[in-house]
């Protein structure tokens, strides 16, 4: 690969250090419900990801040792990373549906249990049509892996810019020192991603048409269909949408464009609007009562 270190990564891999973290410190600053509810839905986002995973060894993307490899440690990160979401908003004080439960420094792992699988029996047949749909698609689409990590690629960057602008966001030090320490891993698979779209998108003119076809088509910010489409745009809203937002989804547009036949993207912009478009018509739905009705939704 260009310009991924594979051998690097693998020796490297661990969960997220998290050791010196204040989290004493954490009820003693304010957490804003946007903030919160943001949050939420990244933890949700991070606590799925190994269901992402069951979809994709199911598929081509299952015979190649590199992508197999990469992948186990990705999904072990990730888990980690909801599990230091899932604390800080337990030390915070948010409970979370459905059950409220707490999460603390002691509590066993792995924690929210509950939410964890009402989320996933929420999803339930959209999911199984969209394994089957992963299926089809990664068995009539011969270069289907390269669509595969240039996916990755676009959700591993919203995550990483969307950190990124929550740091600059909030004015909680302790997120900001755990934001800091996760995001160095979302760079890393963000780098994964992009080395393997980009080698595999340039050996195949088919697969940079179909994966444009299928990002331009098919492609919905991450965690679309895991959480309800009102959660999705209100994080998206509350993340990007600023004007240091906009900027930062152009950025990420100019970044995907490098791409071998992505140039021109505006995938991030798009999505963008389209959150912003959503959020403004459905205002007095978006607005919660309590920060545990929001999260119920
Ligand atoms: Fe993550
Ligand atoms: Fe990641």
């Amino acid at each position: 690969m260009d310009d991924f270190d594979l051998d690097k990564y693998l020796r490297a891999s661990k969960k997220v250090d998290l050791a010196g973290v204040r989290w004493d410190q954490v009820s003693q600053h304010p957490v804003a419900e946007g903030e919160a509810r943001s949050l939420a839905y990244m933890m949700d986002i991070e606590s799925h990801t190994v269901i992402f995973l069951r979809d994709l060894l199911a598929t081509r993307a299952a015979f190649d040792p590199d992508v197999t490899a990469f992948l186990s440690c990705w999904v072990y990160e990730e888990l980690w990373h909801g599990e230091a979401f899932s604390r800080f908003l337990g030390e915070a004080g948010y409970g979370l549906g459905p059950d409220g439960e707490r999460v603390w420094s002691e509590a066993p792992y792995p924690s929210r249990r509950a939410r964890n699988t009402w989320i996933r029996r929420k999803v339930g047949a959209k999911g199984y049509a969209s394994h089957v749909a992963t299926l089809a698609a990664a068995a009539l689409f011969k270069d289907f892996v390269a669509l595969h990590m240039t996916w990755g690629a676009v959700n591993e960057l919203s995550t990483l810019t969307g950190y990124h602008l929550l740091i600059d966001k909030t004015e909680h030090p302790v997120l900001i020192d755990l934001l800091s320490r996760i995001i160095k891993d979302e760079r890393r698979h963000f780098a994964f991603y992009r080395a393997q779209a980009r080698m595999r998108l340039a050996r195949s003119q088919e697969a940079r048409r179909v994966t444009r076809w299928a990002l331009e088509h098919l492609w919905a910010p991450v965690g679309t269909g895991v959480r309800p489409q009102a959660e999705t745009d209100f994080a998206i809203a509350y993340i990007f949408g600023d004007e240091a937002g906009a900027k930062a989804s152009a950025e990420m547009d100019v970044t995907l464009g490098e791409l071998p036949g992505l140039k021109g993207f505006s995938l991030a912009r798009d999505a963008r609007l389209d959150a912003l478009r959503r959020v403004r018509v459905a205002r007095p739905a978006m607005r919660a009562p309590t920060p545990l009705a929001a999260f119920r939704a």
